[in-house]
């Protein structure tokens, strides 16, 4: 291996700075040399490929976001477009490649392995919806920002006794919704892995007031319903006044946190050491702070975790 490819892909995630960093300073350590794949997959049908050396990666481990920016890129679905990405890949002599991003982008690194192309897919999402590890890369980040932001709120609705509704990012995971809930004491969590009943929900609120509570807050998974249409359908039911935050694209962006920045360096440079050693079609993750690997292919058919034990236990301290 003597030429390593990089991209990020899908929604960008904090910490995607710093596993970049990894690839390319574990590389050149090791005699590689690295390069940059900029705009996702579509870099690599326009051929929009740069060499990076150590100090093109300096000053960026605590920034949020990517200097590789990210794309999400239709053409690349196709067989056409992912051959014509291996050729650009192999016209700058690269030998393997590494993706950071979520599901979608798996699944193009999973279509360049079985065309002979060695990828290794590096989990970068604030969603944590990847089987094959514990933590995304961007997960610890994006949940401290919903918790800052539900503090707030709480200090808000606690003066007007006021229910919030707040609406968090995951796609169809609820991972941040569950963790931030129970981080940030909320009364009710409606992810979509877990059934909801409305009156449940209303009694618990109702129950809440009439214990002498000043405020109520609900997180909602964007998965389940928008924090408006839920915030009205609870109205209705209980009569109770409701404003509703949503908090979309902030939770994306930020300095990544010491989790996520440790997270990103170890899984960036074991997608390294995985294409040193000739592997190829595996996904790197972290179970119980082990970094582990595991067939790209076997990973993205696995259902999606999701922690019931965390989901039962903020039931029993949200009373
Ligand atoms: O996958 C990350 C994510 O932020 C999801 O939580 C969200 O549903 C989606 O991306 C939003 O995508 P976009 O930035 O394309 O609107």
């Amino acid at each position: 291996m003597r030429k390593i490819g990089v991209l990020t892909s899908g929604g960008d995630a904090p910490g995607m700075n710093a596993a970049i960093r990894a690839v390319v300073r574990k590389s050149i350590y090791h005699g590689i040399e690295a390069y940059g794949i900029y705009q996702g997959f579509s870099g690599l049908i326009t051929g929009n490929i740069k060499k990076l050396e150590i100090g093109s990666v300096g000053d960026i481990i605590h920034r949020g976001g990517t200097i590789l920016q990210s794309a999400r890129c239709d053409d690349f679905k196709t067989e056409e477009g992912q051959r014509q990405g291996i050729a650009c890949l192999e016209n700058h002599g690269i030998e393997g490649l590494i993706v950071i991003g979520g599901d979608g982008s798996y699944l193009g690194a999973k279509a360049l392995t079985e065309l002979g192309f060695p990828c290794i897919g590096v989990p970068g999402t604030i969603d944590n919806d990847i089987p094959g590890t514990q933590y995304t890369i961007g997960f610890d980040t994006a949940l401290n920002t919903v918790l800052n932001a539900i503090d707030k709120i709480r200090d808000t609705a606690t003066s007007h006794e006021r229910t919030f509704v707040i609406e968090v990012m995951g796609r169809d995971a609820g991972d941040i919704a569950l963790w931030a809930g129970l981080a940030g004491g909320a009364e009710s969590i409606l992810i979509p892995e877990e059934h909801h009943d409305m009156e449940d929900i209303a009694a618990r609120i109702e129950n809440g007031v009439q214990r002498g509570k000043k405020h109520s807050i609900i997180i909602v998974a964007e998965g389940v319903a928008s924090g408006a249409e839920f915030a009205k359908n609870l109205t209705e039911k209980t009569g109770l006044e409701t404003r509703v935050s949503v908090l979309g694209h902030i939770q994306r962006g930020g300095t990544p946190t010491g989790f996520d920045r440790v997270l990103a360096s170890r899984l960036g440079a074991k997608a390294v050491e995985l294409l040193m050693a000739g592997k190829s079609g595996r996904a790197v993750g972290m179970e119980d702070g082990e970094v582990v690997d595991a067939d790209l292919l076997t990973v993205l058919n696995k259902p999606k975790h999701m922690n019931q034990s965390l989901y039962l236990l903020s039931k029993e301290l949200s009373i």
